[in-house]
């Protein structure tokens, strides 16, 4: 589903290399975990498949569904079934939420060549998914992720991704500010989308999510590069040593 070739990309305004010759797949059905330390690269490899102006590539491919996205915009990449959590949610001030979540659900309907949704059909969803998510309705009358915790912006994005039920989500430090309830009602969110037609990219500094995500596969990313992979046993095996031990190895 996601095939990352010898992905080198910089930052486009001071030519900075960040991601230098990154490969990666995960197939369908599939949650990929990607590790590493702070500053290897994780939160840009996921603005790249948003695909950001900030960040320039230049060389290899990301292949989405076989056909490269590099020259598709955010909007496009969306459209085709990408959904990105970032690590940090964007505050769109004037917009509720319950608008935004009703002009995305449609559009990303429309994309798939399905109706939109009546109202109360939204509504009804939107109540579901949020009682899930131990969301309270109130929240979602607020402007998206204005004034919101760390943890109810990270409970918003995964209502966002339950109700846009999208094919690749690639989730950054979903997380992160989330204490252990929360963090357990976000994996749950997720598993619940688990599915064979889907995949997942949980990007992690902590093994502790992937008790409760537990992953197929889990790739280490170093200096912009994916230096180790395994299963669910690497991200064990790196909890207990850290991560010396493996990228010195790969060095
Ligand atoms: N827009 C930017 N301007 C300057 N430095 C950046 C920018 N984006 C990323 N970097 C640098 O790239 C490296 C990788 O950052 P990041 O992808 O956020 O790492 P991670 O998410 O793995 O902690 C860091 O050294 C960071 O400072
Ligand atoms: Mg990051």
């Amino acid at each position: 589903m996601l095939e990352i070739k010898n992905l080198h990309a910089r930052i486009a305004e001071d030519g900075t290399e960040i991601i230098r010759g990154l490969n990666l797949t995960v197939n369908k059905g599939e949650v990929a975990a990607i590790m590493g330390p702070n500053g290897s690269g994780k939160s840009t490899l996921s603005y790249i498949l948003a695909g950001r102006e900030d960040y320039e590539v230049t060389e290899g491919d990301i292949l989405y569904n076989g056909e490269s996205i590099l020259e598709m915009d955010p909007a496009e990449r969306a459209a085709s079934g990408i959904f990105l959590a970032f690590q940090y949610p964007m505050e769109i001030p004037g917009v509720a939420t319950m608008e935004f979540l009703k002009v995305a659900m449609n559009s990303q309907r429309k994309a798939r060549g399905e109706d939109e949704l009546k109202i109360p059909e939204f509504i009804k969803r939107v109540k579901e998914n949020a009682a899930d998510l131990n969301i309270d309705m109130a929240m979602l009358k607020r402007p998206l992720n204005v004034g919101f915790s760390g943890g109810e912006k990270k409970r918003a994005e995964i209502l966002q991704m339950k109700l846009l039920e999208p094919k690749l989500c690639v989730l950054d430090e979903t997380d992160s500010g989330l204490d252990i309830d929360a963090l357990k009602i976000v994996a749950d969110g997720v598993n619940s989308l688990r599915s064979p037609d889907r995949a997942f990219v949980v990007i992690t500094h902590y093994q502790r999510l992937l008790d409760y995500i537990v992953p197929d596969t889990v790739h280490v990313l170093s200096r912009g590069q994916v230096v180790k992979s395994g299963d669910k046993s690497l991200a064990l095996e790196l909890e207990k040593n850290g991560y010396a031990g493996i990228i010195g190895e790969a060095a």
